[in-house]
């Protein structure tokens, strides 16, 4: 842990909303004074009837509920455009980067992307959409994401996004799920030069036999590569928002009706639907958004996400529209054509506050200084990280050599399931420590609890829950609210379980140290080792599988899977690839295996129980008798040396 400590920059303390004692008054009222505190900050949204209720959540098992501004409607688009129309209709709202550089970006201003959400929200009625439908969209980084996000929103219809990068089956998986009757899609999609086939992709999973739900597919060309259309299911964006009016009233919508489910890993089984509400989650994203920002007008504002995760709809749409803020968006890869983009992206549109994950800084960092210091970067004024713990030496990197020390770090420590920021520095506020989130954000109660969930005191490391329903908490397991409370709430009585482990320090900044259970985080992506593991099996060669992750320089954690074959069968370099093959057209791209190592058995208690601990442990190449611990209890104490010998071998 860094004891470093940067402090707030004059320029920061003086621009700034919030100093260290508002920061920490706040803190304090919105946990002891917390109904009137959130009903105030209610006001930050337009409603069309006001709450008069803040939270009415429980973690308990008997009264268990999370709800927030139960009484209140609104509708999200109109918060996100209609208000913003009278004073700045004008100002820009998006700022489209495309990703070969010498094409020419688009801007949209409020003004547009009203008109253009209102024509396809009736594009989405006459295909039949009505309030509480799922829209599932699987698309790449185009504005006409963002369109297709508000236009669901501004109808009641549920959007489900599935990343681009996902295969036709986890596609299909995640339609079939939520059974969705409408997909909006691309042509293709582009990134770093590179066609991902979409269109082709839809296909192939509405080919499927369990995947029948869906009875639309709206085509936004994109590319205008070649692409099969099915007569009477398919149909062309352009074709449909030319022959739509713009005038599209707003649909009341109850705070806590969903304004969207997304689909993320957890330890076990299938990825789940987490529900997001429409009052409490934009309230969070448009909060948190201006906390850790302090957005003002004529900053230009980059959250370098993909909608298809929730640093997308969180970061790039929901919270900086909100507040009326320039948000930018780009298409592609942060290193292509060279590894100066992002920083020339910077330049171009005069970039004041950059958002990325650790893992670009690292592979950025790797490529020399040379690529930074040769671009300009004087409109940068602040920047964000998010996604996996950021080590301090990213950290110094950033902060040196990219933000030539003048921008603070805003170091955001977040779920899918908590809608938007939970802990992370405020840029007027907070002294900074390079690798901790520093403090919890307003409303957030976070506790350290041992094993046995019991509160620790002071300076102390354990697991990290969090006392008590924020605004922006999920709202259930898309048709599973007992698979939301067993989850989240059974480990720990009476707290939400973030999954992650913790530290404290003495001064109270919170240091994040990665996920306690079978989740792992490649490249800032939250991926099940259960699900990798389950897309092995699957393959007719393979008896068992256990996956694990292991640190690796780049991505943070990379995927370490252990194959046991069938009998009869002969592990070879053809079958490795093969079975890399095998994984990436199972779930994607990002469930890559970066190692396999055949294993002629697993080690397992005599109770058939798999012992990751060994398992990661060889992985990380730490094999060591004091490592690997008593593995006498195991069923075959044998298996395991088999393993240390055979991993040597592993290319
Ligand atoms: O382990 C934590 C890590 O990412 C997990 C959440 O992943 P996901 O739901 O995909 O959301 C990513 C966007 C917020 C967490 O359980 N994580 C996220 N941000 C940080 C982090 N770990 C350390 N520091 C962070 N800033």
């Amino acid at each position: 842990m860094s004891q470093e400590l940067f402090p707030v920059p004059a320029e920061w303390a003086t621009r700034a909303r919030m100093n260290e004692d508002r920061r920490m008054a706040d803190h304090k009222r919105s946990l002891e004074d917390a109904d009137s505190y959130w009903l105030e900050q209610a006001a930050r949204l337009n409603w069309m009837s006001p709450p008069s209720k803040a939270s009415e959540s429980s973690f308990d098992e008997a009264d268990f509920g999370i709800s927030w501004f139960a009484d209140g409607t609104l509708n999200v688009s109109v918060n996100c455009l209609d208000r913003h129309l009278a004073d700045h209709g004008d100002s820009v709202a998006i700022i489209w980067e495309p990703d070969d550089p010498a094409e020419t970006p688009r801007r949209l201003t409020y003004r547009q992307l009203h008109h253009a959400v209102c024509r396809f929200a009736n594009v989405l009625k006459d295909a039949g959409a009505r309030k509480g439908d799922r829209v599932t969209l699987y698309l790449p980084m185009i504005p006409e994401a963002a369109i297709a996000l508000l236009a669901c929103a501004r109808i009641g219809a549920i959007h489900s996004v599935v990343f681009g990068g996902f295969s036709p089956e986890a596609l299909a998986g995640r339609i079939t799920d939520c059974d969705s009757t409408i997909l909006v899609t691309a042509d293709e999609g582009r990134r770093g030069g590179k066609r991902v086939p979409l269109k082709a992709n839809v296909d192939a999973a509405l080919a499927m036999d369990h995947c029948t739900s869906i009875h639309r597919v709206i085509v936004v060309q994109a590319t205008g590569g070649a692409i099969d259309m099915q007569p009477g299911r398919d149909i062309w964006y352009h074709d449909v928002m030319a022959g739509v009016v713009s005038d599209c009233p707003p649909e009341p919508m109850n705070a806590c009706d969903p304004l969207f489910l997304l689909y993320t890993s957890g330890s076990t089984g299938k990825p789940k639907g987490v529900v997001h509400g429409s009052g409490g989650y934009l309230l969070w994203a448009s909060l948190t958004h201006e906390l850790c920002f302090d957005y003002r007008p004529g900053d230009v504002y980059w959250c370098a996400a993909d909608i298809g995760w929730v640093t997308g709809h969180s970061y790039i749409v929901y919270g900086p529209l909100a507040n009326g803020a320039t948000t930018l968006m780009y298409e592609g890869l942060p290193s292509w054509p060279t590894p100066s983009r992002i920083w020339q992206v910077v330049d171009r549109h005069q970039v004041h506050t950059l958002f990325t994950a650790p893992t670009v800084l690292r592979a950025l960092m790797k490529e020399g200084d040379d690529f930074v210091t040769a671009t300009d970067r004087s409109s940068l004024r602040l920047l964000g990280s998010v996604g996996e713990p950021i080590n301090p030496e990213a950290w110094r990197w950033y902060h040196a050599i990219a933000g030539e020390g003048r921008c603070p770090i805003i170091d955001t420590w977040w779920q899918t399931e908590t809608g938007a920021a939970m802990i992370a520095p405020m840029p007027g506020a907070t002294a900074l420590k390079p690798g901790s989130a520093t403090f919890p954000l307003p409303g957030v109660e976070p506790q350290i609890v041992d094993g046995e969930g019991v509160v620790q005191q002071g300076p102390c490391e354990g697991n990290l829950v969090i006392a008590r329903s924020w605004p922006g908490q999920m709202q259930t397991v898309w048709n599973d609210h007992d698979r939301f409370f067993q989850t989240y709430f059974s480990t720990f009585p009476g707290t939400y379980t973030t999954g992650d482990g913790a530290r404290r320090d003495a001064d109270g900044y919170y240091w994040i140290t990665g996920r306690v259970d079978d989740v792992i985080n490649v490249s800032g992506h939250r991926m099940g080792t259960a699900e990798v593991e389950s897309a092995l099996v699957l393959h007719a060669k393979v008896a068992e599988a256990a996956v694990v992750g292991f640190p690796h320089d780049i991505k943070g954690q990379g995927i370490y899977a252990y194959v046991t074959l069938n009998m009869g069968e002969e592990p070879s370099d053809s079958l490795r690839r093969a079975l890399v093959q095998w994984v990436r057209a199972e779930i994607g791209p990002i469930a890559t295996p970066d190692v396999i190592q055949f294993a002629p058995g697993l080690p397992k208690t005599r109770s058939g129980k798999i012992m990751r601990r060994i398992l990661r442990k060889i992985a990380e190449g730490d094999v060591s008798a004091q490592a690997l611990g008593d593995i006498s209890t195991l069923a075959d104490p044998t298996v395991v040396k088999e393993l240390v010998r055979t991993r040597a071998i592993v290319p």
